[in-house]
Formats: structure tokens, C-alpha cells, sequence
């Protein structure tokens, strides 16, 4: 099968807007200059900045394509500093849902991530549900219990022909921000896992791209991206600067 990848930065809380918009020209620079115009066709570049930022970057018109790091599950309406999937379409393609960061620190279930996915879908967003599981879930040998129920609560009830819109992104939460990656084997172990789930839920065999996510940096990212299930990344912190970031995304069209 044709090799297409996803590089995904997750800029989480940092970044300014001009901040944003100083990284966009400097890494437009860099893209600029590569030879191979045509991998570029085959790597999908998404950022995830802060949503203040977004209306900015959009209006760039840049080859990279955007996505909001979080929204509510309503319409509209009487919800204090919550932003919307209509706001964030007016700018973005894609949006995260299930991030470890908003499933562990602001304490979302999976029934709030099933309602964002759906109000994605219905809005015309692309939503990356992330799944992962913890230390504790590894070290007991829950990893794949923790994924499923994921996966099942998270896309339980979604109509079946709006599964096909959906991304996964496996992030270990133990390798989150930590410094651990998951060894490119264990990554793809649970990919494999994630794709015949995918395959039983949406009851045909799936091919969108999965990513994983968990302290991908320029040295290991290569490993991760030769195998089968990995066709794609989820960037944290080596995603803040164009220098790793550009890194990450040269190695991928390395590979196409
Ligand atoms: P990290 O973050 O690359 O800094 O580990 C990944 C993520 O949370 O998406």
C-alpha cells in the first residue's frame, strides 16, 4: 500500500499568537526548500495550536492544515469559556478529542468524548480520538482492556458511516511529556490492536491513519514510522520549534 503520513504538533498551552505566526513562516521557509515537492503531497502537516491562535494561522492560507486542541459538545449557548465546533470550523479541519491531558486533568469521560466526537462529525470536523493507557493499566496488564473500553465507549453510537471520519492516535499516557517512548514493537503491538478493533467496529476493514503519540522526537521518530501500523505522529514538545519539527517531518518524506 502507498506509505501516507500524518505529522501532527499538539502545541498544547504555549505559544502566543505571534509566537504561532513566527513558527508558520520559518517552517513555510523550511518546506520551501525541500526537494522532494511530491512526498509533500503524502505528508499531511497539521498543528494544533492554541484556539486563540487559530483565526490568525488560517488566515495564512498555508499548505499546513490546522486543528483545535479542545471544544464543548453543545451548539451554543450559555457555557463561560467554552468554544464551539461551528467556531472552530470556521478555521480548522480537525479537532483532538480524548486527550490523556483532558481525560486525566480535567477529568472527561469517555461519554463528554463520544458527544465531541459526535458534534464534530456533525459540524464537518475531522476529530483524532486519542487512546492510551496508563502505567498502572500497563503494569497490570490492563493495556488492552483500557483501549478497547476506550475505543467502544468512545464510538458507541456514532452512525456507521461517520466512523470512517474518524482518526486514532495511540498515546501511552506513561510516555506523554516524560521522555519514554514506547519502544517502536510496543507501539506497534497495540496499533495492531487498534486497527482489528477499528475493523470489528466500524465491520470493515480499516485504513485511515493511525498515529501514535508519547515523546516522539528526531531520533526515534524514523523507527516508529517503519512500522505497519504507524502511519502516523502526535508531536508534543518537539513540535514548539521548527528545528525538531521540520526534523520529524524530512525523516517522513524519507520514507514515502
Ligand atoms: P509529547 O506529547 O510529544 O510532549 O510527549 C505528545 C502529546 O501529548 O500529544
Amino acid at each position: 500500500m502507498e506509505k501516507k503520513f500524518i505529522i501532527a504538533g499538539n502545541w498544547k498551552m504555549n505559544m502566543t499568537v505571534s509566537d504561532s505566526l513566527n513558527f508558520f513562516k520559518e517552517i513555510e521557509e523550511k518546506l520551501s526548500k525541500i526537494d522532494n515537492k511530491s512526498g509533500l503531497d503524502k505528508v499531511e502537516i497539521i498543528i494544533f495550536p492554541p484556539a486563540v491562535s487559530l483565526y490568525s494561522l488560517a488566515s495564512l492560507n498555508s499548505s499546513i492544515k490546522l486543528g483545535a486542541q479542545n471544544m464543548y459538545f453543545e451548539e451554543k449557548g450559555a457555557f463561560t469559556g467554552e468554544i464551539s465546533a461551528e467556531m472552530v470550523k470556521e478555521s480548522a479541519e480537525y479537532i483532538l478529542a480524548g486527550h490523556s491531558e483532558r481525560r486525566w486533568i480535567f477529568k472527561e469521560s469517555d461519554e463528554e468524548i463520544f458527544r465531541k466526537l459526535k458534534r464534530a462529525l456533525d459540524t464537518g470536523l475531522t476529530p483524532i480520538l486519542c487512546v492510551g493507557e496508563t502505567l498502572e493499566d500497563r503494569e497490570s496488564q490492563k493495556t488492552f482492556d483500557r483501549i478497547g473500553k476506550q475505543l467502544s465507549e468512545g464510538l458507541r453510537g456514532i452512525e456507521q458511516k461517520m466512523l470512517d471520519n474518524i482518526y486514532i492516535a495511540y498515546e501511552p499516557v506513561w510516555a506523554i511529556g516524560t521522555g519514554k517512548t514506547a519502544t517502536p514493537e510496543i507501539a506497534e503491538e497495540v496499533q495492531s490492536f487498534i486497527a482489528r478493533q477499528m475493523t470489528s467496529i466500524t465491520g470493515s476493514i480499516y485504513r485511515k491513519p493511525i498515529l501514535y503519540g508519547g515523546s516522539v522526537k528526531p531520533s526515534n521518530c524514523k523507527d516508529l514510522l517503519e512500522m505497519e501500523n504507524i502511519n502516523g505522529l502526535l508531536i508534543g514538545g518537539s513540535s514548539l520549534k521548527t528545528d525538531t519539527f521540520f526534523d520529524i517531518i524530512a525523516t517522513s518524506l524519507e520514507l514515502i
